[in-house]
C-alpha cells in the first residue's frame, strides 16, 4: 500500500514490569494500570462488548457521528491533518474521515502493534487518497507525538470512546493539556464523553448479561502473566463493577476468591480472600463538568452535541491561542 507508513515509538517492557509491580505493591488498593487490558484478545473481546446490547457508549457515539454530520463538517477546516489518540475498531474514524472535507492525512497512534497495524492497512485500502500514518506509541508521549504531527498545517485531534473516562479528573486535565500542546494553537479536538445517567443503565453496561466484560476484566491477567512471567490463576479471581456515586466513576475489581500469594521476581504478593485488584476506572462526566474541565485545559468549547437520551455526548474543542 504506498498511502501507509509505520513509525515505532514504543517503550521497552521493562518500563511495563515496574509499573505492574508498583502497583500491585501499593497497600491500600491493588492496582493494574487499564492500558494493559488491550493485548490482542483483550481487543477483541472489547469489541465483543460494544456490540452487546447492555453496553451503550458505542453506539450512542456512532449516532451522534451519523446524525451530526452536518453539525460536525461546519465546525471542522478542509484539508485537515486527523490524529486518533489510540486507534479503537474503524467504524469511527471512517465516519470522522468521510465528514470532513478531503482529510489530507490520517495519523493513527496505539500501543498495540499488530491491532494498529491491521487497522491501518485496511483504512488505507478503504481511502486510497488519504495518507496514513500508523505510530506505535503510548497516546500521551507528547514529545515523540510532537515530532510527527509538527510542520502539519490544520490539525484535528480525534479521541473517542470516553477513554478520556479512564483517567481521574487530574490526570485527565494533564491529558488534555498534552493534547492542547501536540496540535497547537487554533487547532481541534474532537472528543467523546461519556455522560451521567441512570445507575442502573451504568453498572449493566458493566455487567452484560453475557458476561463479556467479566472475560474481558479477567483477560487482563494473562496481559500481565505474558509480561511478569506466570503469575496469576485468572479462575482465583471474579469480577466486580459498581458505579462510585461519591467520585461519578464505574469502578472495575479483580475479587480474589481466596488468600494467596505471588511472586513477582522477588517480591511476594499477598492477596487475601475478598481483596481486589482495581483494574479500570470509567468516570461520568455532566455536559457542563466536562466543558469546565475542557476549559481548564486550554480548549475553547465549539459545540456539545448528544444523542436523544443524552447518555453520550462528542465534543468539538479548540485549543486557545496562547
Ligand atoms: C472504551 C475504555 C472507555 O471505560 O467504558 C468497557 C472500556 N471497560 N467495559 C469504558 C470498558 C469495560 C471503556 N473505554
Amino acid at each position: 500500500m504506498r498511502n501507509l507508513s509505520f513509525l515505532n515509538y514504543i517503550k521497552g517492557e521493562e518500563d511495563d514490569f515496574t509499573e505492574i509491580l508498583s502497583g500491585l505493591e501499593n497497600e491500600e488498593q491493588k492496582k493494574i494500570n487499564s492500558k494493559f487490558f488491550y493485548d490482542e484478545k483483550g481487543s477483541k473481546l472489547f469489541d465483543q462488548i460494544t456490540k452487546s446490547s447492555d453496553y451503550y457508549p458505542t453506539k450512542k457515539e456512532l449516532e451522534i457521528l451519523e446524525t451530526e454530520y452536518e453539525q460536525i463538517n461546519n465546525y471542522l477546516p478542509a484539508n485537515a491533518v486527523v490524529i486518533e489518540f489510540g486507534s479503537g475498531s474503524n467504524k469511527k474514524i471512517s465516519k470522522l474521515l468521510k465528514i470532513i472535507e478531503k482529510p489530507e492525512e490520517y495519523i493513527s497512534i496505539d500501543i498495540s502493534r499488530d491491532f494498529l497495524i491491521k487497522n491501518a492497512k485496511d483504512l488505507a485500502i478503504n481511502f486510497p487518497d488519504i495518507k496514513i500514518t500508523a505510530v506505535c506509541a503510548d497516546f500521551s508521549d507528547t514529545n515523540n507525538l510532537s515530532k510527527v504531527v509538527k510542520n502539519k498545517k490544520s490539525k484535528v485531534g480525534f479521541f473517542p470512546g470516553s477513554t478520556i473516562g479512564n483517567f481521574c479528573p487530574e490526570e485527565a486535565k494533564d491529558l488534555l493539556k498534552k493534547f492542547s500542546k501536540i496540535l497547537g494553537c487554533n487547532n481541534y479536538l474532537v472528543i467523546g464523553v461519556d455522560l451521567k445517567k441512570d445507575e442502573k443503565i451504568l453498572e449493566r453496561a458493566y455487567n452484560d448479561s453475557e458476561g463479556i466484560t467479566a472475560k474481558f476484566n479477567k483477560n487482563i491477567l494473562s496481559g500481565i502473566n505474558k509480561i511478569c512471567g506466570k503469575i496469576f490463576d485468572v479462575n482465583d479471581f471474579d469480577h466486580k463493577a459498581f458505579f462510585n456515586k461519591n467520585k461519578s466513576r464505574i469502578e472495575m475489581h479483580l475479587v480474589s476468591k481466596k488468600d494467596q500469594t505471588v511472586k513477582i521476581l522477588n517480591k511476594k504478593i499477598k492477596l487475601r480472600q475478598g481483596e481486589s485488584i482495581h483494574t479500570e476506572n470509567s468516570y461520568k462526566y455532566s455536559v457542563n463538568s466536562f466543558k469546565s474541565l475542557a476549559e481548564s485545559s486550554g480548549f475553547k468549547i465549539k459545540k456539545v452535541m448528544t444523542d436523544q437520551k443524552a447518555f453520550f455526548g462528542i465534543f468539538v474543542l479548540k485549543v486557545k491561542s496562547s
